[in-house]
């Protein structure tokens, strides 16, 4: 349910490892602020001390043994943390908060990639996040094993990520899924492409969204 006592807007960005998320979350936010609107970004897991610590528990890739529930709840308590110190108090004051990844990266990776169950992992976070939602969501989708190569060659790869192809296979599936579900949050942007064209459609489907149903939060 939206959250009615928030004044500002908040917007996540989504998509598999290696998608292009904080390329593009960099761009969003300086032509955002360049455009005079006051953004305020933060990323998960972690975005606050509490939350860097539970990010590297998550993302060790020492702790193999972790169970599925284990690491949803994690995620979980992390956005909790998030939400409370960080992203609330941004909206009160009107800022758009622009975040790198959120609940829809729990509902894919842990609820359909662990298996727990998208309405079960759906509730734990409701309960984490007392039901903030983004007023907007940009799925950046791409082939997962293109998106990877993007990767491998960057740094070595976290926990999470050394999960195989079947599994961003469904992670990608799910997210598709979440947005076919819910189109007016939901936006898809077709990531497999050269950064700039990416931007552009980023951009456009944010400007769009704040020139319908921004609510006056400019600067
Ligand atoms: N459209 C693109 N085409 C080619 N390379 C790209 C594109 N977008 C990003 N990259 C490169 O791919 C790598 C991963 O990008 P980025 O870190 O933005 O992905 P991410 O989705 O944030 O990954 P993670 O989920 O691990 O945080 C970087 O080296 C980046 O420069
Ligand atoms: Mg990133």
């Amino acid at each position: 349910m939206p959250d009615r006592r928030k004044q500002g807007v908040f917007i996540s960005l989504e998509g598999l490892d290696g998608v292009g998320k904080s390329t593009q979350f960099d761009r969003l936010c300086r032509a955002l602020e360049a455009r005079g609107w006051p953004v305020f970004t933060v990323r998960e897991p972690g975005g606050t001390a509490i939350g860097e610590k539970v990010r590297s528990i998550v993302l060790d890739p020492a702790n193999h043994e972790m169970a599925p529930a284990a690491e949803a709840l994690l995620y979980a308590a992390s956005r909790a943390q998030l939400v409370e110190e960080r992203i609330r108090p941004a909206l009160a004051q009107g800022k758009l908060v622009l975040a790198d990844r959120y609940v829809d990266s729990s509902l894919a990776y842990q609820g359909r990639g662990l298996g727990l169950g998208v309405g079960a992992v759906r509730e734990v976070n409701g309960f984490a996040t007392g039901g903030l939602l983004p007023d907007l969501t940009l799925l950046l989708d791409a082939d997962p094993d293109r998106a990877m190569d993007h990767l491998t060659s960057a740094r070595s790869s976290d926990r999470i990520e050394r999960r195989g192809p079947d599994y961003r296979r469904d992670v990608r599936r799910e997210y598709l899924a979440l947005a076919e579900a819910d189109p007016d949050r939901l936006k898809v942007i077709d990531a497999g492409r050269g950064i700039d064209e990416v931007h552009q459609d980023v951009l456009s489907a944010v400007l769009e969204f704040l020139k319908t149903r921004g609510r006056g939060v400019r600067a």
